[in-house]
């Protein structure tokens, strides 16, 4: 990717099947990436590669979020994958960390899904700027102003159409472009670099009634006029604050509508932004800065840790997002958290089923690192030993918890790597016991300890058992001072847990409880994330 290129960071989010696979697929073939349909994700075919994609499978749900890289329009475009499982909320959650804003997939038969709730409740958190796609208009869709006002009243963010659908299924007959006023014919459209556009600037004209006869003529004039007296202009402003987005219809699987959308993210979407860091001493007492891309000096963050992508390595790739500088192959960069200094020989970019090693990388770059265990979920990387901490990578309070333990007391180490190194990648959250040095797992979803217990037994050789343990969550402890702590660990002992990092938890076992040693302790802090943010 030459350097010049402005970075384009964003994620697609959808309900699962409104067209997401489908959509990324497309959008990698305008990028030059895949030559054919089917490459991204075939169902029954030979994508699942990896074991972990097995069960992905199995399950029939997209588990994984992926990253990849391309070109478009004079933008290097990196584009995330997110789970579209709520049980994953954890991991899009991260995704979103590393983008600057989102593309929306709905499907304009359903409207508004719940999972779509959820994921735009995340966006919301940082105020990710979304352009919508209105998919599957090759079918029988809801009427669009039905479908704006559903998005609108359901997500509440202002909806502005930048084309107009003239009919949907068996009479869709393309899109009427609201600045161009050209329709762009869906059946004739051949190639999708360059569709049938029909002049409509005069819509009595006869070729536009013989081109989409006269009920849909009818019905786009009024629809037209609705629009115009409705309908606001679109401003770059409110869409970059997340208050408007740009909304597009068509057919991802027909690769309808979707250049539009991609000349228009390519166009609109914000180039890389600064983010917030600590200083040491790294805890909620520590100083914050804000780092910009235009700063020299190269920092990162990881903010996804896969498995298994290639069975034939059996590697594990962590995914960081360049945020200031200039990462050049074969740097030594410095691991804060560790404080060594790793050369990176081998950073990888991602396109679709291939990787490439990249030489040099930039703000709103991706690249992946070569694993062996080492690193975790929000781990920073700098340039030059500086000691800085990116923060908004924090656990969430996990709802759901399991009791661990080896069929084979043998194999009570193996169970102890495991855990740690799944933890470290985010597949789920471990706490130990204070008391009993019993390891629980803690999950928002349960289906994340059902990737644990596959992944436990194939890849680490453990049969465990679970017992669920009926918590309702965990907090995280901050105290005034040692003593406090002491007294506080005492008078609690049977609740107490560490995180993978050190970090002190309460063990919520009812509200009640939790409700009552709050009140007990009004001097000790509870937070719901391992970020200390209230
Ligand atoms: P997801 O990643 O969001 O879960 O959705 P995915 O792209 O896998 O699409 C879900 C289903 O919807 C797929 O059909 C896909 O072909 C279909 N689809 C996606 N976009 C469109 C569209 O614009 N029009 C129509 N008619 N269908 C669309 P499937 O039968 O479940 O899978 P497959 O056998 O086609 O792979």
């Amino acid at each position: 990717m030459a350097d010049i290129l402005p970075r384009c960071t964003f994620a697609i989010i959808s309900h699962p099947d409104a067209g997401k696979t489908t959509m990324t697929e497309k959008l990698l073939w305008f990028g030059g990436v895949v030559r054919e349909a089917g490459m991204v994700k075939s169902k029954s075919g030979d994508y699942a590669k990896s074991d972990w994609m097995e069960l992905e499978k199995q399950r029939g749900i997209s588990i994984t979020s992926s990253v990849m890289s391309f070109e478009y329009n004079d933008r290097a475009l990196h584009l995330l994958d997110t789970p579209g499982h709520k049980d994953f909320s954890e991991d899009t959650y991260r995704t979103l960390t590393a983008v600057e804003s989102v593309l929306m997939m709905i499907d304009s038969a359903k409207g508004v899904e719940t999972q779509t709730i959820k994921l735009m409740e995340v966006c919301r958190m940082r105020d990710t700027p979304i352009v919508t796609f209105m998919n599957k208009f090759d079918r029988d869709t809801m009427d669009p102003f039905e479908l704006l006002d559903n998005v609108e009243s359901i997500l509440k963010i202002q909806c502005i159409p930048m084309t107009w659908p003239i009919g949907s299924g068996v009479d869709f007959k393309g899109v009427y472009d609201l600045r161009t006023k050209q329709i762009m014919g869906f059946k004739d459209a051949e190639n999708p670099f360059e569709p049938k556009l029909v002049d409509a600037t005069n819509l009595d004209a006869p070729h536009v009634l013989s081109f989409i006869g006269q009920a849909l003529l009818d019905k786009l004039k009024e629809d037209l006029e609705m629009v115009d007296s409705l309908i606001p202009e679109f401003s770059h402003e409110e869409y970059l604050n997340g208050i408007q987005t740009p909304v597009f219809f068509g057919s991802a699987l027909q690769n309808f509508g979707v250049k539009e959308l991609l000349d228009k993210v390519t166009e609109i979407a914000p180039t890389p932004k600064g983010r917030n860091a600590v200083l040491p001493p790294f805890d909620n007492t520590a100083d914050e800065v804000f780092i910009e891309p235009s700063d020299n000096e190269f920092s990162g963050f990881i903010f996804k840790i896969q498995a298994n992508m290639d069975p034939k390595h059996r590697d594990r790739i962590s995914f960081l997002r360049v945020c200031s500088g200039k990462f050049n192959r074969n740097d030594k960069i410095y691991h804060v958290r560790s404080g060594k200094e790793i050369k990176i020989a081998t950073p990888l970019i991602f396109q679709a089923r291939d990787r490439d090693i990249v030489e040099e990388a930039y703000p709103g770059d991706i690249i992946g690192l070569y694993d062996t265990g080492k690193y975790a979920i929000g781990d920073t990387f700098t340039l030059g030993k500086k000691k800085i901490r990116y923060t908004g990578i924090p656990s969430f309070a996990p709802e759901l918890f399991m009791r661990v333990t080896a069929k084979d007391p043998m194999k009570a180490k193996h169970l102890e790597k495991g855990l740690s190194q799944l933890s470290e990648e985010g597949a789920t959250q471990l706490f130990i016991r204070r008391t009993t040095n019993e390891k629980l797992l803690g999950a928002v979803g349960a289906l994340q300890f059902e990737v644990v217990k596959y992944r436990l037994e194939d890849e680490y050789s453990v049969p465990a058992t679970y017992e669920s343990v009926s918590w309702e969550g965990v907090r995280w402890l901050k105290f005034a001072d040692k003593k406090q702590e002491d007294q506080f660990c005492r008078d609690y002992s049977s609740v107490i847990m560490e995180d993978t990092h050190g970090r002190l938890c309460y063990a919520v076992r009812t509200e009640w409880d939790l409700r009552l040693c709050m009140e007990k302790n009004p001097e000790v802090k509870f937070y719901k994330n391992s970020d200390y943010i209230d």
